[in-house]
């Protein structure tokens, strides 16, 4: 994201677009418990488009940002009694709040803005919340891509990537790497699409 665009702009354009793919897939590969209801988070949830996705399919949810007019519009729209299952959570990824165990872990796009310095324990965060036969889906940034450099973000080779999914079981694995749009214009995107599960 080029630093003349705020993320409060890029947020409030996305709604009224379809949630990801990601999040889609993560639903196939998630398992709803049958005594509760199923606990996600959402991790960068910017304007809440996965967010809503999942309370209208019975989840509770953890949406977590750093950008409280993302999270305020999120809260506004979300009507009772749907939002008795939403859990707003204004928070750095620099200092991650304590995550709850949940069911589903969804992160699109976000991840890759935590800086180098704070990455591992973000990702330790996300690991540690996974409950047992819970669900990631991210997305991870490669250094073929047009960010690659910016010293306030995170890059992964392949292998990295993998050793990070280490003891998870990948349920999906996409390497892109090539040209394509963005919210500013054509951009390079080099993007691990990643679904896992911590085996039960
Ligand atoms: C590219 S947007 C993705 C938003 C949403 N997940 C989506 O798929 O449209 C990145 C999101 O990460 C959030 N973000 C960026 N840096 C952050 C940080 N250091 N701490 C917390 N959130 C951050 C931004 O506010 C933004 O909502």
């Amino acid at each position: 994201m080029p630093h003349d665009v705020s993320w409060d702009e890029y947020n409030a354009h996305q709604w009224g677009r379809e949630p990801r793919r990601s999040l889609a897939m993560a639903l196939d590969a998630a398992e709803r418990p049958s005594d509760r209801d199923p606990v996600a988070i959402d991790l960068g949830c910017g304007e809440g488009v996965e967010v809503t996705a999942l309370l209208a399919d019975g989840w509770v949810v953890h949406a977590v940002d750093g950008e409280d007019a993302a999270l305020d519009r999120l809260v506004a729209r979300t009507e009772t009694p749907v939002a008795e299952r939403l859990h707003a959570v204004r928070a750095d990824f620099t200092a991650p709040p304590d995550l709850p165990a949940a069911d589903l872990v969804h992160s699109s796009y976000a991840l890759p803005y935590c800086p180098p310095a704070a990455f591992d324990a973000l990702w330790a965060a996300v690991r540690g919340a996974l409950r047992p036969g819970g669900v990631l889906s991210c997305q991870l940034f490669g250094p073929h891509d047009d960010a690659f450099g910016d010293p306030e973000m995170t890059f992964h080779s392949a292998d990295q990537v993998r050793d990070l999914l280490a003891g998870l079981e990948i349920v999906h694995w996409a390497e892109e790497d090539g040209e394509g749009g963005s919210y500013t214009g054509p951009r390079h995107w080099h993007v691990f699409h990643v679904v896992a599960r911590r085996p039960v």
